[in-house]
């Protein structure tokens, strides 16, 4: 397959993530990187020995090398960046959220019918966890019945502290949901990608339990450790937690929480599947094993093993068993399938990627508002 060249705009917690995926594929080679802080994008490309870098978007459409741009900025700028790629005919991997607010991802939807040849993804990386995938062919297999109940929750311990700062706790950055918007977005991804079915209501709580943080002075890098000790009172407007109880168009229901102040967890993805017959569960902090529960014989764990996976979720494993697989492998599972799609001369709305279209990612941000909606009113809310 001919290669296609790469440039990633934002290099902060997750953009690494992009370059080890994409550096990983080998039809897949990374041109360009860019940031706002060019001597972060300048550090970068020197780390990786990528040949460029550039300190704004401006600069990596212009790099006529460049095929695929992937956008790893902060969330309000996703509807500026991601308009920007697409309208300069390059192929588009976003990062979730798609965006603040579902306003903002229909804009993206509408500029993309202008360009059918685009190739645009959002980066739901769960969903190519080869156990993930493993829970979706069992289920459609028939093992444990018909689903009756999907539950889960996925936490963090980021923001534990009222001296725990990041851009995620702004709404003018984030969006008007942090949690949900945040992590909420991938676990709500991941459990309809098992069910092959869509959350069409849901009814929530969203908890703010640090309703004043301590803003630091300095920069804080996410997920990273806050040493500054000069700082500004900030009030919080979005959820440290919340609970949601969901239906889906499959006649399941189920109810997820998802919290970013539950100390011990670094990102602790649980989704479970109760059926008629039998359950399955899958803890990504365990990524490598899932768990399968019966009523009339012993539970046990699955540790992943190629040789033992159904045929349709080997393709998204490599290892042998015994040689850990986990997040980061998944992520570039996602990468590169989207690479795949495009090498492949494949086009959205014709075949059907592996990985989530920009119709996904806006669906989620419908859900996304519909939970925040709920939570305010206190009553169910179907998605519109
Ligand atoms: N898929 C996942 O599992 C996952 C994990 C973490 C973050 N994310 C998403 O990735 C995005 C970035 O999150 P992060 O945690 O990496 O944030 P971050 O703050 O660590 O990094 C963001 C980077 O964007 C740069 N930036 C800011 N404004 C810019 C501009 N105008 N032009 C170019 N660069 C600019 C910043 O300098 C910074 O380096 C968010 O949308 C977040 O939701 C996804």
């Amino acid at each position: 397959m001919r290669k296609i060249k790469a440039g990633i705009i934002g290099m902060g917690f997750i953009g690494v993530s992009h370059i080890e995926a994409i550096r990983r594929i080998g039809f897949a080679e990374l041109v360009a990187v860019a940031d706002a802080n060019f001597d972060l994008a300048k550090k970068k490309a020197d780390e990786y020995n990528i040949p460029r870098c550039y300190g704004s978007i401006e600069e990596l459409l212009a790099d006529p090398e460049v095929e695929v741009v992937h956008n790893c900025t902060p969330n309000f700028l996703h509807l500026e960046i991601n308009e920007k790629i697409i309208k300069s005919g390059k192929h588009i991997f976003s990062e979730k959220p798609l965006a603040r607010f579902s306003s903002e991802s229909e804009k993206m939807l509408e500029l993309l019918k202008q360009y059918p040849d685009t190739v645009a993804g959002v980066s739901f990386n769960y969903r190519m966890n080869p156990l993930v995938r493993e829970m979706k062919q069992k289920y459609i297999n028939g093992d444990i019945g018909k689903a009756t109940l999907a539950h889960g929750t996925y936490l963090q311990d980021f923001l534990l502290y009222d001296t725990d700062y990041n851009w995620r706790i702004e709404p003018e950055i984030c969006g008007p949901s942090r949690c949900v918007a945040d992590i909420g977005s991938h676990w709500m991804d991941t459990v309809q990608t098992i069910l092959g079915a869509k959350i069409t209501k849901v009814c929530a709580d969203l908890v703010i339990t640090i309703p004043v943080r301590k803003k630091p002075k300095g920069q804080v890098e996410t997920f990273s450790l806050n040493t500054n000790t000069e700082y500004e009172e900030k009030p919080v407007k979005t959820e440290d937690w919340g609970a949601i109880l969901f239906e889906m168009d499959n006649g399941v229901h189920g109810v997820f929480c998802v919290s970013e102040v539950s100390a011990g967890h670094g990102c602790g993805l649980v989704v479970e599947i109760n059926g008629s017959k039998g359950s399955m569960k899958w803890e990504q902090e365990r990524a490598d094993e899932m768990w399968m529960g019966w009523r009339d014989g012993p539970n046990y764990l699955v540790k992943r093993n190629p040789n033992h996976m159904t045929p349709e979720a080997r393709k998204y494993t490599y290892l042998a068993g015994g040689h850990p697989e986990g997040w980061n492998d998944a992520f570039r599972n996602n990468i590169y399938a989207f690479y795949k799609f495009i090498g492949d001369g494949k086009k959205i709305g014709v075949d059907t990627p592996d990985f989530a279209t920009f119709e996904e990612g806006h669906y989620i941000m419908k859900l996304t508002e519909a939970i925040v909606e709920s939570s305010k009113t206190k009553s169910w809310v179907a998605i519109k």
